[in-house]
C-alpha cells in the first residue's frame, strides 16, 4: 500500500488488490449501501464510488478523494430494445457518461488518487484514447493535488476530450504515433522520473470501477441481470466488473453472477481474436503465454494497427488482458467485435432516445443486437449495456453520421466502411426567406 507499483517485481505481471475479508466488518446485505444515500450530505456518502467503501476498503474512509462522481443513471430502454431484438423491459442502458469528466473513467480516478495521496504523489501521469486524460485533467484541477501529465496519439483523440485536458491544465503531450506507443512511453516516463502512472494498470482504478457494477445492481434493486455488455479496450472495465462479481459470490451478497459480453471494435479486436479465436484462456491464472506472444509478433509482422471510429478502444494491446481471462471465465463470458457501420447505428438509436453516448460506448448496443442474433442472448434475458462515455465526447463522428453533407461523411466515414446512415437526423438547409423557412416546416414536421 505504501509503495507505487504497477507489475509485480517478481514475474512482472499485473497487480491485483486482494482483501483479508474476514478481518473486514462488511455488510451482510447489499441494502445497506442505500440507506448511506440519505447522508448524502456526507461527500463520502455521495459518491457513488465510496458509498461502497466496505467493499473497497484498501483506504481509510477519510482518505478518499471524491469530486462527486458516480452519479449515473441506469436507464430501461424500450426502444433501444427493440433496436437490439430483445423484448420490452429487457434492456437497460448504464449512462456513466454522467460523471464530472463525461466517461466511466471518474469511477477509477477517484480510487487511483487516493492511493496517491496515501503515498504523496505530487504528479501524476496517463497514455490515453482521451477519456483517461480527461479524468487525470479533471481530478488534478479540482482537488489541486497532483499535476497531470498525459500522453496522447497525435491525431488519435475526439476533440471534447483533447479540449477537456487542456481546459483542465494538464501538460499535454501529443506522441507521433498510436495509444499503443504512448502508453509505451508513459511506463517508460513515468519510472524514471518517478511519475505516478494512473492507467489502469494501476490496480486501484480497477477497485474504483467495481462500483458501475454495484450501482447496476443497487438500480436493479439488487436483482443480478442475466448479463452485462461492455466495450473493450485496456480491458479495465470488464476486469474490474469479473471482479466485483466474484467477491459478491465470496461474500455471500449475491447467489448468482451475469454472464459478460465484450465487445470490440472490428478494427481493434485483439481479444476476440485471442480468446474467440485461438482459444486463449484463464486457465486458473496461467494464460498459455505463447498464444498471445504469437499474435503479437504476427500484428508487428504485417504492421496491422488498430483502426476504429470508435478511438476510445482503438488499441492493439490491452494491458489488462489477463485480468478480463478471469472476469470471462468467472462470468461465463463472450467475447464478439462489431463493425463501425454497426457501431454508429447503435450510437445514433441510443442518441434518439436522448440520452446519447460516444461511438465505442454504442459497441455495448451494437454487441447485444448481434449475440440476439446469433441466438446467444435470449430476448427474455435481461441485459445492461455499459454505456461508458457521453455523447459529447466525439461531436466529429456524430455530426458526419448526419451531415447531408457527403464530403464530410467520406471524410470521416467512409474512410471506416461507413457507407450507410439508416438513422441520420438531417439538417435542412434552406434560403433566408420566411415563407421558404415556413415551407419547409410545414414540409419537414
Ligand atoms: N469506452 C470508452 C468511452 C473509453 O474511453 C474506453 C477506454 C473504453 C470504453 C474501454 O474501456 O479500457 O476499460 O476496456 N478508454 C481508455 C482511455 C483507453 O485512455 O481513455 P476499457
Amino acid at each position: 500500500m505504501d509503495e507505487v507499483l504497477v507489475a509485480c517485481k517478481q514475474c512482472g505481471n499485473l497487480l491485483d488488490v486482494a482483501y483479508d475479508w474476514d478481518r473486514l466488518a462488511v455488510p451482510d446485505s447489499l441494502d445497506t449501501f442505500e440507506q448511506r444515500w440519505s447522508r448524502r450530505n456526507d461527500p463520502q456518502c455521495f459518491s457513488g464510488v465510496w458509498r461502497f467503501h466496505d467493499l473497497l476498503p484498501f483506504a481509510p474512509r477519510r482518505q478518499c478523494v471524491t469530486v462527486g462522481e458516480g452519479q449515473t443513471l441506469l436507464h430501461r430502454s424500450d426502444n433501444v430494445a427493440r433496436f437490439a431484438g430483445l423484448n420490452p423491459g429487457r434492456l437497460h442502458l448504464q449512462y456513466e457518461g454522467m460523471n464530472p469528466s463525461g466517461s466511466f473513467k471518474d469511477n477509477g480516478m477517484s480510487a487511483a488518487f487516493t492511493h496517491a495521496r496515501l503515498v504523496g504523489a505530487k504528479r501524476a501521469a496517463c497514455a490515453s484514447t482521451g477519456n483517461t486524460s480527461a479524468s487525470l485533467a479533471l481530478y488534478c484541477s479540482v482537488t489541486q493535488l497532483m499535476k497531470a501529465v498525459i500522453f496522447v496519439g497525435s491525431g488519435k483523440i475526439a476533440y471534447g476530450k483533447l479540449s477537456q485536458a487542456l481546459d483542465f491544465g494538464a501538460l499535454t503531450v501529443q506522441i507521433a504515433g498510436d495509444f499503443d506507443d504512448a502508453m509505451a512511453r508513459v511506463k517508460e516516463v513515468s519510472s524514471r522520473l518517478g511519475i505516478y502512472l494512473v492507467n489502469s494498470v494501476n490496480p486501484f482504478r480497477l477497485e474504483g470501477q467495481k462500483t458501475i457494477m454495484f450501482r447496476v445492481l443497487e438500480g436493479l434493486a439488487w436483482q443480478v441481470p442475466d448479463w452485462i455488455v461492455v466495450p473493450g479496450g485496456n480491458l479495465g472495465n470488464s476486469s474490474a466488473f469479473g471482479k466485483a462479481f466474484l467477491e459478491l459470490k465470496q461474500l455471500g451478497l449475491i447467489d448468482r453472477v451475469p454472464r459478460l459480453a465484450v465487445i470490440n471494435a472490428e478494427g481493434a479486436a485483439t481479444l476476440y481474436d485471442l480468446v474467440e479465436r485461438r482459444g486463449l484462456r484463464w486457465n486458473g491464472g496461467q494464460p498459455d503465454k505463447s498464444i498471445v506472444e504469437k499474435y503479437y509478433r504476427e500484428m508487428d509482422q504485417q504492421k496491422r494497427r488498430a483502426s476504429t471510429i470508435a478511438s476510445a478502444i482503438e488499441i492493439n494491446r490491452p494491458v489488462n488482458l489477463n485480468k478480463c481471462l478471469r472476469a470471462l471465465e468467472v462470468c461465463n463470458g463472450v467475447v464478439r467485435p462489431v463493425s463501425d457501420q454497426q457501431i454508429m447505428d447503435a450510437k445514433a438509436q441510443v442518441g434518439a432516445g436522448g440520452l446519447g453516448c460516444e461511438p465505442a460506448s454504442a459497441a455495448s448496443v451494437a454487441g447485444t443486437k448481434l449475440l440476439v442474433a446469433e441466438g446467444i442472448i435470449d430476448p427474455d434475458e435481461s441485459v445492461v449495456c455499459i454505456l461508458t462515455g457521453h455523447q459529447l465526447k466525439d461531436p466529429t463522428a456524430t455530426v458526419a453520421y448526419h451531415t447531408a453533407d457527403q464530403d464530410k461523411f467520406d471524410e470521416v466515414l467512409a474512410v471506416r466502411g461507413v457507407h450507410q446512415a439508416t438513422f441520420a437526423n438531417r439538417a435542412i438547409s434552406v434560403s433566408n426567406d420566411l415563407d421558404e423557412i415556413i415551407k419547409a416546416i410545414e414540409l419537414h414536421s
